[in-house]
C-alpha cells in the first residue's frame, strides 16, 4: 500500500489551488487602489483581468464587468503591476519591456498573450489541508497592495526577482538581475494570507491585511494573529518580463538598466495591486474544494483563451507608453 501511494503521489499530485493565465488587458497610467479618480495616475501599470476596471472602482466590480482577459469565466477582478522599461544607459532612452506568458515555461501558454499567471492556494501547492484551515474568501469591494514604490529597502519576503535562462529560471532574488537574462526576468507577487474580516481597503491598502510569509515559494503561510484572524486564499502573481531584445544594449559589467515605471530603480519598490471581482461566490466555490487543481476547479467555468484575448478596455490616458521614449509617461 505504501508503495501504490508513493506511486500514486507521483503520478498525480494534489495540486491544490488554481493557477490560470489572464491575458493583458491593457497598458495604462491608472490606479483604482492608491488613486483612485486619477487620469492619469503617477506611473504605467501593466493590467490584467476584467473589463470594469477603471480610474475609479466601487462596490461589486463581478456585477458591472461583462467579459475578462482570465481563463477563469466568473473572474472579473483586475490585477496589476508597475511595468518594467528599459533604459538606454548611453542616451537614456525609455522603452517599454514586452510581456510574454509565463506558462511556455512551464510547456503550455493556453493561448494566452502576455498578462499574468494567478494563483489562489489554499495551503500550499501540494495539499489544500481545509479541513484543518477554512479559507474564507473577499468580499465586493475588497482590494489590497502588497509591496509600495516607496520603499527604500529590499523588498520583503515573497517579492522576487529571477533571470530566466533555457528551461532554468534561476535563484529568486531581492533585486534586479545583475546580468542580461536570456530567458527574461521573472517577477513574483505573493499577497499576505491574513485578513481583518472587516474592511474592504484601508488607508495604506495594506493595513486590514498581515503578512505572516516568511518565505519565498508557495508555502502555506504561518498563523493568523488575533487582530487579522481571517484565513483567506493566498493569492500570487507571476510575470515574464521578455528582455530579450534589450540584452545586446546591457554591456557586460554595466550596471542593471531596468526601471520600473515609477523610475524606481533598485528592485525596492516592486509592488502589485488586487481588486476582487469574482461573480457571486464562485471563488469560494472553488476555495471550497478539496483538490481544486490548478487550472480547474468543481463547477467554475473556464473560457478559450481565444475568446479571453477578445476582452478590452477603452484607453482612458490616451498616451504613448511604449516605443523610445525621453522620458517615462508620468515623470516630466
Ligand atoms: C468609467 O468611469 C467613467 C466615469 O465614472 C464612466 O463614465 C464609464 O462608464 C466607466 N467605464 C466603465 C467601463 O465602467
Ligand atoms: C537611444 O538609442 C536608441 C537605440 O539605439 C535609439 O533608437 C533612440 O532613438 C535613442 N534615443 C535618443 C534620444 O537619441
Ligand atoms: C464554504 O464552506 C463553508 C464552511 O464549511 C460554508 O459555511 C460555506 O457555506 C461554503 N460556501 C460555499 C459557497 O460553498
Amino acid at each position: 500500500m505504501k508503495s501504490l501511494s508513493a506511486f500514486l503521489a507521483l503520478l498525480a499530485p494534489v495540486q491544490a489551488g488554481l493557477r490560470f493565465p489572464c491575458s493583458t488587458l491593457t497598458f495604462q497610467r491608472l490606479d483604482p487602489v492608491v488613486q483612485p479618480g486619477s487620469l492619469p495616475a503617477s506611473h504605467v501599470h501593466h493590467i490584467v483581468g476584467g473589463n470594469a476596471f477603471n480610474a475609479t472602482m466601487e462596490g461589486d466590480v463581478g456585477e458591472r464587468a461583462s467579459c475578462t482577459t482570465c481563463q477563469m469565466s466568473e473572474d472579473f477582478s483586475n490585477y496589476w503591476t508597475a511595468t518594467l522599461y528599459f533604459k538606454h544607459p548611453t542616451n537614456g532612452s525609455y522603452q517599454r519591456v514586452p510581456v510574454v506568458p509565463v506558462q511556455p515555461l512551464l510547456g503550455n501558454s493556453n493561448g494566452a498573450q502576455g498578462g499574468i499567471t494567478v494563483y489562489y492556494t489554499q495551503f500550499d501547492l501540494s495539499k489544500d489541508n481545509l479541513n484543518k484551515q477554512a479559507v474564507k474568501t473577499f468580499p465586493p469591494g475588497f482590494r489590497m497592495t502588497v509591496g509600495s514604490p516607496a520603499a527604500s529597502s529590499r523588498p520583503h519576503v515573497g517579492l522576487t526577482y529571477q533571470c530566466l535562462s533555457g528551461n532554468s529560471r534561476g535563484a529568486e532574488m531581492s533585486d534586479f538581475p545583475t546580468k542580461p537574462c536570456t530567458g527574461g526576468i521573472y517577477t513574483t507577487h505573493h499577497f499576505p494570507a491574513c485578513w481583518d474580516g472587516v474592511n474592504t481597503d484601508s488607508p495604506d491598502h495594506q493595513s486590514h491585511m498581515f503578512n505572516t510569509i516568511n518565505s519565498n515559494g508557495f508555502t502555506n503561510a504561518p498563523a493568523c494573529p488575533a487582530s487579522h484572524p481571517v484565513r483567506v486564499p493566498q493569492v500570487t502573481y507571476e510575470t515574464t518580463w521578455d528582455t530579450t531584445k534589450f540584452n545586446s544594449m546591457w554591456k557586460s559589467g554595466a550596471p542593471n538598466p531596468y526601471v520600473w515605471s515609477f523610475e524606481g530603480t533598485g528592485g525596492y519598490g516592486t509592488h502589485a495591486d488586487y481588486m476582487f471581482g469574482w461573480k457571486g461566490d464562485s471563488l469560494q466555490r472553488a476555495m471550497n474544494k478539496s483538490e481544486c487543481f490548478y487550472d480547474g476547479c468543481g463547477s467554475i467555468t473556464k473560457q478559450a483563451m481565444a475568446t479571453a484575448n477578445q476582452c478590452t478596455v477603452k484607453d482612458m490616458v490616451g498616451e504613448v507608453t511604449t516605443g523610445w521614449l525621453k522620458s517615462l509617461p508620468g515623470t516630466m
